[in-house]
């Protein structure tokens, strides 16, 4: 038996009130619609076919990055329903054998994952299966019509009688089809609805004449649908809340899940502490025994074993050594490499620039488009002048040179081996391996002249 899926993804989703397509707004750091494509692969899929309407372009090259070739794109250029858009999805399908099976999800239920689609792939025999859910108040959604107890039709809610809204039971639209019976049934489908629509749940009452429809119970709150911001942001939550929760039990300290926001994707090592308010997104990989300390902020971030990350650091695409030291309050920008056992501290900023193993830039500084080697000293307050106005240029500093507080380097320039900066220079030339370099003005003590300039300035000011 072969597996397919579609994705119905053409909505507008105008209750989003938004420029950018519902399926991309994003929930636990990744747009909604990767993770009904990824249940429909992880759940045997070998095919996936998502349909796309509103933003159509943005939505297929967000799929593209996400998902290669595993993914199939159909057109539905105007919304006429859920069966239309099945309809749009039926040509990419067109050389899959007629027994094989169709999941069809919607692509706005991020919560939906593959153990919900098994069962229904497992329960198959017949032209039809699908999930049904339960809530007390079910308005708003398709009701379960049955029969002797069996699934016999779906009724949308705007087309229910008053007796017909008391059913409890609704259609979370999570189903499996035969192919064969949808090539033969879906052409047929009709608008005699009050909305005009073509109805993919009428499909649901033709099947049942069919062969019959199996149903398989969800907790509805694992299929609940995106309409607006604010189910978007009670989505997001639930989804961080199973994430973090899935660290601590693979051995993550997360000392308070409720604050932090660890992304899908985004791996911890053992024993890692994780501190209030921390953020971790995108491709960020944290190694063991690291402390992410309060209100850390890590975007594509791969930090390696017994790092500590003291409060309030702040990196981005960068790279954090074995042992090394951030913070509190340090900001790393794309492309940077912090060494083994380098120490960055308070209000240091790093772009694109590599330290050295043992490096040290403990206070205030800017190291852009820095080579750092082993065992450098950068003293507080020291700047890498890497931009003319026109070109971004790099400064090296050789392992273990020396550079004093307040110095500012003009790239491109090199201050080699060994060789120590005096403090307050301005470095334009390369110094050479094992030199000092120095300029400033000389110094002059004017013995006295204290005491003479405060009675002037006094007697200026009549006092
Ligand atoms: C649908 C079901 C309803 C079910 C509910 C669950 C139908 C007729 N009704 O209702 O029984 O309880 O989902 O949420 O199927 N879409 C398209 N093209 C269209 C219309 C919709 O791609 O022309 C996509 C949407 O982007 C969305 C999904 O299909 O991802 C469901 O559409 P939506 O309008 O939310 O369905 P409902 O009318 O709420
Ligand atoms: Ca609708």
């Amino acid at each position: 038996m072969t597996t397919t899926a579609v994705v119905l993804a053409a909505g507008k989703g105008t209750r989003m009130k938004s420029d950018l397509p519902k399926v991309l707004h994003a929930i636990a750091g990744r747009p909604m619609i990767h993770y009904p494509v990824r249940a429909a692969l992880e759940a045997g899929a070998t095919r996936v076919v998502v349909v796309v309407g509103h933003g159509r372009e943005l939505v297929e090259t967000y799929l593209r990055k996400a998902f290669g070739d595993q993914i199939e794109i159909a057109v539905q250029a105007e919304q006429k329903g859920t069966g239309h858009a099945l309809q749009m999805a039926m040509p990419a399908l067109a050389k899959e054998p007629d027994d094989g099976y169709v999941l069809v999800t919607a692509g706005d239920t991020p919560l939906l994952a593959a153990r919900h689609l098994r069962p229904l792939l497992e329960a198959q025999t017949g032209p039809a299966a699908m999930l049904v859910a339960t809530l007390p108040d079910a308005t708003g959604y398709g009701r379960i019509l049955r029969a002797d107890g069996k699934v016999v039709g779906i009724r949308e809610h705007v087309d229910c009688s008053a007796e017909e809204r008391l059913i409890r039971e609704w259609n979370p639209a999570v189903y499996a089809f035969r192919l064969d019976f949808l090539r033969a049934e879906l052409p047929k489908l009709e608008t005699n609805n009050k909305q005009g629509e073509l109805y993919l749940t009428d499909l649901v009452r033709v099947a049942a004449k069919a062969g019959g429809v199996v149903d398989r119970p969800v907790d509805p709150a694992d299929v609940e649908g995106i309409n607006d911001r604010a189910q978007l942001a009670a989505l997001d939550r639930r989804m961080l809340a199973d994430i973090a929760r899935r660290h601590q039990l693979e051995g993550v300290t997360v000392r308070d899940p409720a604050s932090v926001e660890i992304h899908d994707g985004v791996v911890i090592g053992r024993d890692t502490v994780v501190e209030r308010n921390v953020v971790l997104r995108g491709a960020t990989v944290i190694g063991a025994n690291v402390v992410i300390d309060v209100g850390s902020v890590l975007t594509d971030t791969t930090v390696a074993d017994g790092a500590i990350l003291k409060p309030y650091t702040i990196s981005s695409e960068s790279k954090v050594g074995e042992r090394a030291q951030l913070g509190p309050f340090s900001h790393l920008r794309p492309a940077s490499d912090v060494g083994e056992e380098a120490h960055v501290g308070n209000f240091v900023e790093l772009k694109k620039t590599k330290l050295g193993k043992k490096s040290k830039a403990n206070h205030l500084a800017y190291l852009g488009d820095g080579l750092v080697g082993e065992g450098v000293n950068v003293g507080a307050g020291t700047i890498f002048c890497n931009y003319d106005g026109f070109g971004k240029h790099t400064t090296v500093l050789d392992d273990g040179a020396f550079i004093g507080s307040d110095s500012q380097l003009v790239a491109p320039v090199r201050v080699g081996k060994g060789a120590y900066v005096a403090t307050g220079t301005c470095v334009t030339r390369d110094v050479p391996d094992g030199a000092l370099a120095i300029a400033r003005p000389h110094q002059e003590n004017k013995e006295g002249y204290a005491d003479r300039i405060k009675a002037r300035l006094k007697s200026r000011a009549g006092k």
